[in-house]
């Protein structure tokens, strides 16, 4: 009884279950965010294709469509989840060379289990990372794609894991990138809601700050597509690296 009761208080306070927090994430200090995330989403490794299942599948399904991805590529991945879309970019590249990250060694651990589980002799790599330091040299991948993360990073994460895509992508290179949707008033404040009990693991929106975001970062913006997956509402950008 102990051990629950100590495990669901640390599960609590890693999620920073709180009425009175910040309005903005990045009102936060950097490290302290992240390093609850890497913890809240760690915990979660074993349950999150559930969550991907349900609210991201169809979004990850157009993101591919719309990559430009195709077999013989490098291509990269950050923050992979539990590696539901990194098993789709090894499938589609069953000739090229697949990496992904993700801050959470448990998520990072998983999709790298998954992957080589199901696709024996391809060339799939994941390891745990944080995006906003790519250990990368430059210009070493055709493509990078990157979906629901960065609702999870400050402006100045948001600002570094932009400048390392464009650092370790090809010039020409294409960068698709999804976000939750922001086009649906309800869903908004439900999200307000859940940001401020759950920081850590829900972040907050960021779309309509994407499109200045790309631009400022030098990602020309080639295809700009909402996807709605029952309530739950996504948006995809497919950018090139100019
Ligand atoms: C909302 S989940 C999305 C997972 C997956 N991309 C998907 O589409 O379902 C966000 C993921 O980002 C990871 N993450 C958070 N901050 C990160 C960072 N700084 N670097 C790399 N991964 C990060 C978390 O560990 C988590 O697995």
């Amino acid at each position: 009884m102990h051990y629950f009761i100590r495990r669901w208080s640390n599960l609590l306070s890693d999620w920073n279950y709180s009425l009175t927090l910040p309005r903005r994430a990045d009102e936060e200090q950097p490290g302290k965010i992240s390093d609850r995330t890497r913890r809240v989403y760690d915990r979660l490794a074993a349950i999150y294709p559930a969550s991907t299942f349900f609210f991201h599948s169809k979004a990850h399904r157009k993101a591919l469509e719309m990559s430009g991805i195709r077999s013989g590529m490098k291509v990269l991945e950050l923050a992979t989840g539990s590696g539901e879309m990194f098993r789709r970019l090894v499938r589609a590249n069953p000739d090229g060379q697949t990496f992904g990250l993700d801050l959470s060694p448990n998520m990072a651990a998983r999709t790298q289990r998954r992957a080589r589980m199901e696709f024996k002799s391809a060339g799939a790599h994941c390891q745990a990372v944080d995006a906003c330091y790519l250990p990368f040299k430059d210009a070493s991948f055709d493509a990078v794609m990157c979906c629901f993360l960065l609702e999870l990073l400050d402006a100045e994460g948001i600002r570094r894991s932009l400048a390392e895509v464009r650092r370790v992508l090809k010039p020409g290179g294409n960068f698709t990138l999804v976000v939750i949707g922001q086009n649906a008033a309800i869903f908004n404040r439900l999200y307000r809601i859940c940001g401020k009990l759950a920081p850590a693991f829900w972040g907050r929106q960021v779309d309509a700050s994407i499109p200045e975001t790309l631009k400022k970062a030098r990602f020309q913006i080639l295809a700009d597509h909402p996807v709605r997956q029952g309530f739950y509402p996504s948006r995809v950008f497919v950018t090139r690296h100019g």
